[in-house]
């Protein structure tokens, strides 16, 4: 199995409901490391330039306008499959569609604000992590 970096964000409605330990408690149970963590308030450019894959979406404006309504928390979770291990942590976009016990089943209230954020592949994971770390903000390999 492949070390792998994801890139994570509890998302704005997660942070306002002070669930930020229980996440991170639920990365680490399944073995992730938080290798480099810190909170920002996205700008609606920094919004917009992070997700600009869906701007053409009907979404987009209403996630931008979402992301930006408070701090967030942007992390790099490494370990084992990382990038699809977190998928599964996370579960579906929609939390009426999540399996119990994700993250998105358990704290987020609706598909738009659905309470994390995180990569969908290895080069999406690359990409994001450089959109918000510089590299000495992210702890060497320990292992
Ligand atoms: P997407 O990349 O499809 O989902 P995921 O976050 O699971 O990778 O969409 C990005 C975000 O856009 C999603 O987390 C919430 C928002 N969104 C909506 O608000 N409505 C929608 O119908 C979709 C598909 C996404
Ligand atoms: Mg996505």
């Amino acid at each position: 199995m492949a070390i792998e970096r994801t890139f994570s964000i509890v998302k704005p409605d997660a942070v306002a409901k002070n669930v930020i330990g229980a996440i991170y408690s639920r990365f680490e149970a399944a073995g992730l490391k938080i290798v480099a963590s810190k909170m920002v308030h996205l700008s609606k450019e920094q919004a917009e330039g992070f997700y600009a894959e869906h701007k053409e979406r009907p979404f987009f404006p209403a996630l931008v306008e979402f992301m930006t309504s408070g701090p967030i928390m942007v992390q790099v979770l490494e370990g084992e499959n990382a990038v699809l291990a977190n998928r599964e942590i996370m579960g579906a976009t929609n939390p009426a569609e999540a399996a119990r016990g994700t993250l998105r089943s358990d704290f987020a209230d609706s598909i738009d604000a659905n309470a994390v954020h995180g990569s969908d592949a290895l080069a999406s994971a690359e990409r994001e992590i450089a959109y918000f770390f510089t590299a000495d903000e992210i702890c060497p390999r320990t292992r």
